[in-house]
């Protein structure tokens, strides 16, 4: 094993502490996926989310067993994904806190499709819940694609290495221990590592 390759190679288990700190190095997009259950608009960030087939259209995401809001809009049926932009840290902050009810002060409207719309991103995906697997410590949600709404040009947000943006990405080096001062750590599941 070179001095380079702290993650694990063949046959070795990785632990959780390695396996986050090796999927920091994949720089993703952040949504918010929203719903709306008993009227309630319930919502959490989420960047393990990704496109899976054009015909006919499907989307998956990745849910902790151990979020609040899943359950409940799974219990709907549908949701919304709002893709960020780089401009909107403070609401992935709120969306990714497990602290306080994240709508109390947010802007968000009610779309046709009966999801909670986030103002001023970049798209979103409006889609029905259409399989739940379970995989290890998180659901795997596909849904199926009601509607795409372009909403606005902005640069995306990118999360990276526990924080956002590419800024320190040139400098930054390999991480096994606690996210770096300043960045979020509010992260704990598997998908963003
Ligand atoms: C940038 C970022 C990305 C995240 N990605 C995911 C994800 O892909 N899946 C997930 O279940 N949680 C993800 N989270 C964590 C949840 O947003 C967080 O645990 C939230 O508190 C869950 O809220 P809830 O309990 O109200 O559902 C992410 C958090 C942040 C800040």
């Amino acid at each position: 094993m070179s001095s380079d390759s702290a993650i694990s190679d063949g046959g070795e288990v990785v632990t959780p502490a390695e396996f986050r700190a090796a999927m920091a190095d994949f720089a993703s997009g952040v949504t918010v996926v929203t719903g709306l259950d008993a009227g309630d608009p319930v919502g959490f960030a989420c960047q393990a989310f990704a496109s899976v087939s054009l015909e006919p259209p499907l989307v998956v995401f990745c849910a902790d067993h151990r979020s609040r809001s899943w359950p409940r809009i799974r219990r709907s049926g549908r949701f919304c994904v709002n893709v960020l932009g780089e401009h909107q840290t403070s609401l992935c902050e709120r969306f990714g806190s497990s602290q306080g009810r994240k709508f109390d002060g947010a802007e968000w409207s009610l779309t046709r499709w009966g999801t909670p719309a986030l103002p001023d991103v970049l798209m979103r995906v409006h889609a029905d819940v259409n399989q739940v697997h379970p995989a290890g410590d998180h659901d795997l949600v596909v849904g199926r694609v009601l509607a795409v709404e372009r909403i606005a040009e902005h640069r995306p947000m990118i999360f990276f290495r526990g924080g956002f943006g590419l800024g320190t990405a040139a400098t930054a080096t390999r991480r096994s221990g606690p996210p770096r001062q300043g960045v979020l750590s509010t992260r704990p599941t598997t998908s963003e590592a």
